[in-house]
């Protein structure tokens, strides 16, 4: 699809792709990624522009790797991608997320509940924490950080103790409980990239929860919601930028590197820096949430 400047009109505040890519692996595929590169050839595509996340970017690190002239643009609503601040997409779901634990409010402080609420992350809790932080969540379960179902248990009675009568807990799908190797998924199936589907966490926490607390629990799995929509502004200003700093490294045959935020500058950074390991949440992060947890603790404790 030739993409001038007619094909793009209107796209900026939908959602997706118009041009239906999703989520393959060629390099999966007998002669997959040398079929890319001869159909790149056949249509003289001169440079290729990546958009996605650590899958995609891998597939074209490799390509990259067999002399395509390969630009990449960070987008995942997970935000997990080395080498930049921030990933496009991420800012939408997070104020998704926000507006869905406002809304689970009502429910839990009506009929005195404690909600729980799954959101996406597989190896990094970015978006559990930030929407977490956002919609005052009394408790944040994230990938990087196995927990304690009984610490959870007692942080939830502490609080409904002290004359609270419900709680809201956001859990990422790739939090894991401590006493349990696996992680809770939906299906023994993986995916192309050897991810197994993930889900499920919500309900055992729930009913884990409500057998130590006695509370009435219930789950609220926001799934495929967190990546649909019109984006935030933000992501569209985010996304425009990278558009510009990818064509931008194109004329500059800065190739095998990826646009990346870093403070409020677009930079490039090496492709296989970008998706050489997952970017988890860091510890500022970490400490501003879980440290104001052990204050309330420490504060229990000394009455
Ligand atoms: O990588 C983005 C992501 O949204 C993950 O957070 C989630 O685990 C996964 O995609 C879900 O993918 P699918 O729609 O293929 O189930």
């Amino acid at each position: 699809m030739p993409l001038d400047l007619h094909a793009v009109a209107g796209i900026l505040p939908r959602g997706g792709t118009i041009l239906r890519t999703s989520r393959t692996n060629p390099a999966k595929k007998p002669d997959g990624l040398e079929k890319c590169m001869a159909t790149l050839k056949k249509n003289n595509v001169d440079a290729l522009i990546a958009i996605g996340g650590d899958d995609t970017l891998s597939v074209a690190t490799k390509l990259f790797d067999k002399g395509v002239k390969v630009v990449g643009v960070p987008k995942t609503i997970d935000n997990d991608l080395s080498g930049t601040d921030f990933t496009f997409g991420f800012d939408t779901a997070v104020n998704i997320v926000t507006e869905a634990i406002d809304r689970v409010h009502t429910t839990a402080e009506a009929h005195n509940r404690v909600m729980v609420v799954e959101v996406m992350g597989r190896d990094a809790g970015w978006i559990a924490i930030y929407s977490g932080i956002a919609g005052g969540a009394d408790v944040i379960l994230i990938p990087e950080q196995p927990f304690d179902v009984d610490k959870v248990a007692a942080k939830i009675r502490m609080r409904h103790g002290r004359g609270r009568y419900f709680s809201i807990v956001v859990v990422a799908e790739g939090a894991k409980f401590a006493s349990k190797d696996a992680l809770v998924t939906q299906s023994g199936e993986k995916d192309e990239f050897g991810h197994a589907r993930l889900g499920g966490i919500g309900n055992t926490l729930a009913q884990e929860i409500e057998r130590r607390t006695g509370f009435e629990t219930r789950t609220v799995v926001l799934g495929h919601i967190q990546r649909g929509g019109s984006p935030t502004a933000f992501d569209r200003v985010l996304a425009t930028r990278y558009g510009l700093g990818a064509i931008d490294m194109v004329h500059r045959a800065e190739f095998g590197r990826m646009a990346a935020l870093r403070g409020n500058k677009i930079i490039s950074v090496p492709l296989a820096e970008a998706t050489g390991t997952n970017r988890r949440v860091d510890q500022e992060m970490m400490d501003a949430v879980f440290g104001i947890l052990e204050d309330v603790e420490k504060e229990a404790v000394a009455g």
